[in-house]
Order: structure tokens, then C-alpha cells, then sequence
């Protein structure tokens, strides 16, 4: 199998991951937090580590703001839904937001009255800060922008948008979904307020874990109540964070698993992830250019390791299964969430195919997959 759907979860995870998830379930299998015991503290201490970890790793230095959730789309929605938003606030965002903030942030037009700004970022390399800003009102009481778009892998520049949140003083939402893990992110150089990003994708942890980092002076109405193992005497939620946005039992065997992740990512060097993965991009991409009736979308030069592509008129789900039956590759097809960034791009109708690469993947397998749309291509089109 080649598995080329990194940007859905990143597969395969390092053993380091298997090995520390098998500890956490078999050697302190305990409910962190809710407990003096000593298997329980142990549970408790890994969880405490990772918070600390990624603090560290995304320049944030509050730790306890370090906020465990399921995934991307359950931190996008704590921090859209939970945000003190009121009738007339304004938004600014993107056309190729996936579904998890589009769909919040249009929850919260229906239910609260927010006024939102799709601003097209287009598909080249090129960002037009001007056109960006010139949507700023006075009203505007968030940004929220992807950092790297997973239909066309066009990345964008958080330094530039942060410093113009910053002068607004506008609180900036990043999801870092395809990011984290592969590009530099700094929340206090970059200006960010709240970074959302799950641990399954470009940080090799477990399905089952993601994380919004909440900065200072942001205050979220949590969208889960119950126990926190603290304060139980409070009738409200506790006021304090983490334990304000994280309701219920922890996954810890998850988050041992994405710390695990975590320092693998360290080990390699983001560096060394990146240029792996724009070799093997650009590799794919001159391979494909020189199909006929493949056309490829998303920026020329520096992107991430997404490469979307179309067969002339050939829906792009049946391609997939083609790549995976008979070639056994593994791709994703369709509109990947990001209907708005498929108007934006022309390809609502058939949807991409779309190839996401990671770490392992290799340069052998590229020149494979290359081959087998070229023969594809040969199938329908002689
Ligand atoms: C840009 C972007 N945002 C959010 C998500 C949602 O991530 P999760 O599946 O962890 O909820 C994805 C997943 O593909 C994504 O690519």
C-alpha cells in the first residue's frame, strides 16, 4: 500500500508512538487527575509533560492554557462557539476555510447574529495583504485564518496577518491543522491569540487528540460542563484553564501517544520535514505536468505537501478508486471539506483528487503513483 492521504491523518506513525499508547494503557491505565494515587499521578505527569511540550514547540509559555480536545474540529468549535461574540460582530476569514470553522462561524451567524468575510486568498504563492485588510471594519472581532490550505496547499504568512491583528487589536484564531508539525509556528512572535490543530495529522500522534493553545486575556465560554477533578464543590465550571475547556476524562493513552509524536517530529527537525516533503511535491508535480488531461491546482512554488489534481472531465472519486484498487494507493477524493475553496478554484462539480505526502513516504513511491495515473490516463483517453 502507498498511502498517500497524510493530510487526513498521517500514517505510518512512528513505533515510539505504538510503544508509548501500550505503556500508558498497560503500566498506568488511570484516571489522571482524579486520584492521589500513584498510578494516577504517573497518568496525570504525561499529561502535564505534553501541555508543556507543546507550549514549548508553538513559543507559547502558559502551559496551563494548553487546552486537550478530540480533534481540530472540537477546538475550532470551542473557539468559535465559545468566543463572547454578539449581534453585529464581524469576522474576517477565507474562502478555503475547511468545513470545521466555516461551519462554526456559520452557526454562530444563525444563533447570534455575526456578520462573516470569505476574502478569496486565491491559488498562487502570491498573498495580497491589502485586499486582505481592506476588510477589516470596525467591527471586526476575529480573524481566523488556515494556515495552510488542505485542498490547494497554499500556505499563509501568519507573521504578516498577526501583526495587522495585533495593530487592530483583533483577536487571531489559527487553524493549524496541516501545519503542525511541518512549518515553523510561533504564537508569541506571530501575534496569535488561539491556535487549534489536531494531533493525528503532521505531529504523528493518535486519532482521538487535538489541542487549542488559548492565549492570555481570551476567555471562552466552555461548551462542555461537568467534572474536572477540581473545585467540585463549585455548582459553575472552575473559572481556571485547563480545566475549564476540558469537562470529562482525559485521553491519556492518546496524549502520551502525541507526545510521543511530538518528539519524533523534534528529532527529524521541521526543517528536514519540510524539504522532504517538497522534494516529493515537486517531484509529483513534474510528473504530472507531463500527462495530458491532468491538471494541477494550487501554487507553482512553496507549498505544502498537498497536491490536488483532475482528470479532463473524469469525476475525481472514481479516479481513487481506481488508485486503490488496482494500484492499491491510497488518495482522497471529492470536495475535502472546502466546498467555498472548491468555487474558488472551479472544481466544485468533480471535486480533486488529492495527494498529501508525509515523512516516510518516498521518492519510489511517488514515481509509482505517477505511473499509475499516467496509465490511467492511457485507460480512458488511449
Ligand atoms: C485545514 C483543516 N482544518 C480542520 C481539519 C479538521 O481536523 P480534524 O479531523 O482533526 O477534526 C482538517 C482535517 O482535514 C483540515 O485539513
Amino acid at each position: 500500500m502507498i498511502y498517500l492521504d497524510q493530510a487526513a491523518s498521517s500514517f505510518p506513525k512512528p513505533p515510539e508512538v505504538v510503544q508509548a499508547m501500550t505503556e500508558a494503557i498497560t503500566e498506568y491505565g488511570a484516571n489522571p487527575g482524579r486520584g492521589g494515587h500513584a498510578l494516577s499521578k504517573r497518568a496525570d505527569d504525561t499529561i502535564r509533560r505534553t501541555r508543556e511540550q507543546l507550549a514549548a514547540f508553538f513559543g507559547f509559555d502558559l502551559p496551563d492554557r494548553v487546552c486537550f480536545t478530540s480533534n481540530a474540529t472540537s477546538a475550532l468549535n470551542q473557539a468559535i462557539k465559545g468566543f463572547p461574540f454578539v449581534e453585529g460582530d464581524h469576522v474576517l476569514t477565507t474562502s478555503f476555510e475547511h468545513n470545521s470553522v466555516r461551519r462554526p462561524l456559520e452557526y454562530m451567524k444563525k444563533t447570534t447574529g455575526i456578520v462573516i468575510d470569505y476574502v478569496n486568498t486565491g491559488e498562487s504563492e502570491w498573498f495580497d495583504l491589502e485586499a486582505f485588510k481592506s476588510n477589516i471594519t470596525d467591527q471586526t472581532k476575529m480573524i481566523v485564518i488556515t494556515h495552510g490550505s488542505n485542498l490547494t496547499g497554499k500556505k499563509l504568512p501568519l507573521d504578516v496577518i498577526g501583526a495587522v491583528a495585533r495593530q487592530k487589536q483583533i483577536p487571531f484564531l489559527v487553524d493549524a491543522s496541516q501545519t503542525a508539525g511541518v512549518l515553523p509556528i510561533h504564537m508569541k512572535e506571530m501575534n496569535i491569540d488561539m491556535l487549534a490543530f489536531p494531533g493525528h495529522k503532521g505531529l504523528l500522534g493518535p486519532q482521538g487528540t487535538g489541542v487549542l493553545i488559548v492565549g492570555e486575556g481570551i476567555e471562552l465560554t466552555p461548551l462542555h460542563h461537568g467534572g474536572t477533578g477540581s473545585r467540585s464543590e463549585l455548582i459553575d465550571q472552575p473559572d481556571l484553564l485547563p480545566e475549564r475547556l476540558e469537562s470529562g476524562t482525559l485521553n491519556t493513552p492518546g496524549i502520551a501517544g502525541l507526545l510521543a509524536g511530538l518528539e519524533a517530529v523534534k528529532r527529524m527537525g521541521l526543517d528536514t520535514i519540510s524539504e522532504h516533503e517538497d522534494r516529493l511535491v515537486s517531484q509529483l508535480i513534474n510528473g504530472l505536468k507531463k500527462i495530458d488531461f491532468v491538471h494541477i491546482y494550487g501554487p507553482e512554488h512553496d507549498r505544502l505537501g498537498v497536491v490536488p489534481f483532475t482528470i479532463a472531465g473524469i469525476d475525481s472519486q472514481e479516479i481513487a478508486i481506481i488508485l486503490d484498487q488496482h494500484y492499491n494507493i491510497a488518495v482522497r477524493a471529492g470536495l475535502h471539506c472546502t466546498p467555498l475553496g472548491h468555487e474558488s478554484i472551479g472544481t466544485i462539480e468533480h471535486g480533486t483528487v488529492r495527494l498529501s505526502v508525509g515523512p516516510y513516504n518516498t521518492k519510489e513511491e511517488i514515481e509509482k503513483v505517477i505511473r499509475a495515473i499516467a496509465q490511467i490516463v492511457e485507460g480512458y483517453f488511449g
